[in-house]
């Protein structure tokens, strides 16, 4: 097998979206990341023929693997995490593509020796090529992988032309506004920001972006998407999961840094903001933080806007598990959240008095995302009063983002028989019955739209600022006040007491997805 990549990628098979001669670079090459996501959704491109016929992958970290070594590596992360098998087919056309470098983040001359090797590879095709930084490392080396790709002239490289160099940014996006405006800065210091695409995997997920097909290409939605009509929408990112061996990272981190700030920021983002004036990348990004910026900020505190709390122990699928302090590496008085809880008013034409609710927990009930819709109830004069016989509910429109991918609405009908009484039934739409099951996986779609420089799905400096400028004091609060306030829940249940109660103040209740 050629040490250097040089094979043509699927030549004559290729219906790419038009990405040039790329080459991607896994900063945290030996990570897990990288294998189980980065690297099968890569070989899944490929095996839909939606990589470029000049395609490498250079493999980048501190431990000194052997070419050879790190493709027996990719091809077992393919194997164990793949949607789909390594077939010869298409896996002896990637590997001679696959290689490489073994340095430090902060060592120059690895950045030099990368940079060579990328000039040899363009050598070998006669062309110029684009280079993809992906920087999936622990976040403490994302400054040094910053300024070495500035000074070793990698991230200049074509600069202004439609190939230009492109670094994907992994999260945790900073740790709070000062931290994010930091690394911000530290980015913008050495790429222009239309070569910088920060991850945010959610966006990804097909059906998160079906949200903007099915709210603006349908006549039906739009009209009724505002406060005259909905009463309150609730957005869930439920885990069963608890924290593994993970707990080093989540006790710096927590529910609300974790997946409050990033990942249901961006269901939120997408749910409330106003319709964009095309599908055009800046008018999408500047819709959403418009939006982000109408919000107002939470009170903190006894009966104020957030709710916070850790798994206690509890069955799991029938299965006894510890509770979130009795986990490896936790500290036994961790004031660290597992679920958080919280009401966002936005304060703008369309959703004054609404409330936003979110929630995202490990070790609930059930492992769902969802964003539900629920419209204000009718007047109760006609169908009302005489007890059973009128079981009516406001009506819900629910999206489904995982798993079990779809779309439901809840609305009342009529019970068959002779006399009337009413019983709300639900309508669903699946992607699996219509479309089948086997999607691509979030990481495919993001790679791509980076290779063909579309950053529709990518956030951009300013909303991340926007959304930090929301949680950071509520952050600091709870840092503030140790564990006052901390409720806890069963593992296996939906949630604690006080997130209850947040919506049981303005008189609602938690929708049981
Ligand atoms: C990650 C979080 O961003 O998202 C994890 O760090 C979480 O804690 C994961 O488990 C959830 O992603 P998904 O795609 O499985 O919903």
């Amino acid at each position: 097998m050629a040490d250097s990549p040089s094979h043509p990628f699927l030549q004559g098979l290729s219906k790419h979206r038009g990405a040039p001669p790329t080459v991607v670079v896994i900063f945290g090459a030996s990570g897990d990341l990288c294998a189980r996501k980065l690297i099968p959704a890569i070989y899944n491109l490929g095996a839909d023929g939606l990589l470029p016929a000049e395609f490498s992958l250079i493999g980048f970290a501190r431990k000194p693997i052997p070419d050879d070594e790190f493709r027996k590596l990719a091809h077992a992360g393919i194997t164990e995490f793949s949607r789909r098998a390594p077939t010869p087919e298409v896996w002896d056309r990637l590997a001679p593509n696959v290689t490489y470098v073994s340095g430090g983040y902060d060592e120059k001359a690895a950045f030099d020796r990368l940079a060579e090797k990328i000039t040899g590879i363009e050598k070998k095709l006669g062309r110029e090529v684009q280079t993809v930084f992906y920087v999936s490392t622990p976040p403490n080396v994302f400054s040094s992988i910053l300024v070495n790709l500035g000074s070793s002239g990698l991230a200049s490289k074509y600069l202004g032309q439609p190939h230009q160099s492109k670094v994907i940014v992994e999260k945790p996006f900073g740790k709070d506004l000062e931290t994010a405006k930091a690394l911000n800065k530290t980015i913008n210091s050495v790429f222009a920001e239309p070569q910088v695409y920060r991850i945010d995997h959610y966006l990804g997920k097909e059906t998160v972006q079906d949200l903007l097909v099915q709210r603006f290409s349908n006549s039906i939605f739009e009209p009724l998407w505002n406060r005259d009509f909905i009463d309150n929408v609730q957005i869930t990112v439920a885990e069963e999961v608890g924290v593994g061996t993970r707990g080093g990272y989540y006790e710096q981190s927590g529910a609300t840094r974790d997946m409050i700030q990033n990942h249901t920021m961006q269901l939120l983002a997408l749910t409330a903001m106003e319709p964009p004036s095309s599908l055009d990348a800046e008018a999408i990004r500047d819709e959403k933080v418009k939006v982000l910026k109408a919000i107002q900020p939470l009170t903190v505190g006894p009966h104020g806007d957030v709710a916070r709390a850790q798994y206690s122990a509890g069955l799991m699928g029938g299965k006894p598990v510890k509770g979130y302090l009795e986990e490896e590496g936790i500290n036994p008085q961790s004031g660290t959240e597992t679920y958080s809880a919280i009401r966002l008013a936005i304060n703008n034409w369309r959703w004054q008095g609404v409330p936003f609710y979110l929630r995202s927990g490990k070790r609930m009930a059930r492992r769902v995302s969802e964003i539900a819709i629920n419209y204000k109830r009718p007047p109760g004069t006609l169908f009302a009063g005489e007890g059973a016989k009128f079981d009516l509910a406001a009506n819900t429109l629910a999206f489904q983002i995982q798993p079990d991918e779809g779309l439901s609405l809840v609305f009342n009908t009529k019970i068959p028989g002779l006399e009337t009484r009413t019983q709300p039934v639900k309508m669903s739409f699946r992607y699996a019955a219509t479309f089948g099951s086997n999607t691509a996986e979030a990481y495919e779609r993001l790679i791509l739209d980076c290779m063909i420089g579309d950053g529709t799905l990518f956030i951009r400096g300013d909303e991340t600022e926007a959304s930090w400028k929301i949680y950071t004091p509520v952050i600091d609060y709870w840092r503030s006040v140790g564990r006052a306030g901390m409720d806890s829940y069963a593992a296996g249940s939906w949630g604690p007491p006080n997130s209850d109660a947040l919506l049981a103040q303005r008189k609602r209740r938690w929708r049981e997805p």
